[in-house]
């Protein structure tokens, strides 16, 4: 498998590539992969002749030094990991710090019509500002016909599908659905980091979503929101930072329901001091 630390040498071998019309497919990552990652690779390959895998910890959109520490890097385990999908159609880019941005470790400044001000863009300050610039930056150095993005950071995707709109940048953005464990947890990095009693009770999240979801259909949005709550008081060892149904498009809390808008809720929860988001379409 192709492996490249530096972006020219990157770039050089994805020119021969389009060179002879291979078509070229994109999935970010920050590694520590798992079977989530895996389902937009081969969603990837599918789609194209060849997928670029990045594979970096991002710093500029830790809000958290200590998350942004002890986030899991595991690059051998992450290349074995993709072998084992494919040999010859994964070209794997790891770069340094330096290589994305030289001497200025600095993100830029977005406005994504107002879609970072929600959710995790108010609880994770300048978090999609680093987002943005790292995603915008791999953009331009992997010049992707097709970007792969998954749905379990869905304000993310909307906001990538925002950058591009804005920025007008040449890829098309796929949303991809949610992978998840077999007791319902999402898939993240993050989970390796959990200890036992967490692990055993986080499936509770999607379960706690679950039945947010059948009560939305009779219920108002403060109604089910109040419900969730209380089910996370009863529950110690997991800490709900905030729950919200909102419209899919402008991500604005739903004040009143109405029939041709599509909702999704969201959460995040701290188990310990892990912090795990997950959603939900509604309807
Ligand atoms: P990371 O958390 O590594 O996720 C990389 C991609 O995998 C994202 O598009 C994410 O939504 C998707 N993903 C993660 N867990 C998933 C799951 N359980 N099911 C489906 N897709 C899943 O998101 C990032 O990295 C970074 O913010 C990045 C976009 C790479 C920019 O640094």
């Amino acid at each position: 498998m192709k492996q490249f630390q530096n972006k020219t040498e990157l770039s050089r071998h994805l020119n021969t590539l389009k060179g002879v019309n291979k078509s070229v497919g994109f999935v970010p990552t920050m590694g520590a992969l798992h079977q989530g990652h895996l389902s937009l690779v081969n969603r990837g390959l599918d789609e194209n002749d060849i997928v670029v895998v990045s594979i970096f910890v991002n710093p500029t959109q830790f809000d958290n030094q200590e998350d942004l520490v002890k986030y899991p890097r595991t690059l051998k385990t992450d290349v074995d990991l993709l072998k084992t999908v494919s040999e010859d159609r994964i070209v794997v880019y790891a770069p340094t710090v330096e290589d994305i941005y030289g001497d200025h470790v600095e993100s830029q400044s977005f406005k994504f019509d107002g879609l970072e001000n929600e959710m995790e863009g108010a609880y994770r300050d300048g978090h999609f500002d680093g987002v943005g610039t790292v995603v915008k930056r791999l953009f331009e150095i992997v010049e992707p016909q097709k970007a792969y993005f998954g749905e379990k950071d869905f304000q993310q995707l909307q906001i990538i599908r925002k950058l591009v709109e804005l920025h007008k940048l040449p890829v098309n953005i796929v949303g991809c659905n949610i992978s998840r464990a077999s007791d319902g947890l999402a898939m993240s990095s993050r989970n390796k980091r959990l200890t036992k009693a967490h692990r055993n009770v986080a499936p509770l999240i999607f379960k706690i979503l679950k039945t947010a979801k059948a009560k939305f259909g009779t219920k108002s949005a403060k109604k089910v929101a109040e419900w969730v709550e209380k089910q996370f008081q009863k529950e110690p060892l997991l800490e709900l930072e905030y729950f919200t149904i909102a419209d899919v498009t402008t991500l604005k809390p739903v004040k009143r329901k109405s029939k041709n808008k599509t909702y999704r809720a969201f959460i995040a929860v701290y188990a310990g001091d892990i912090r795990l988001i997950d959603n939900i379409a509604l309807n």
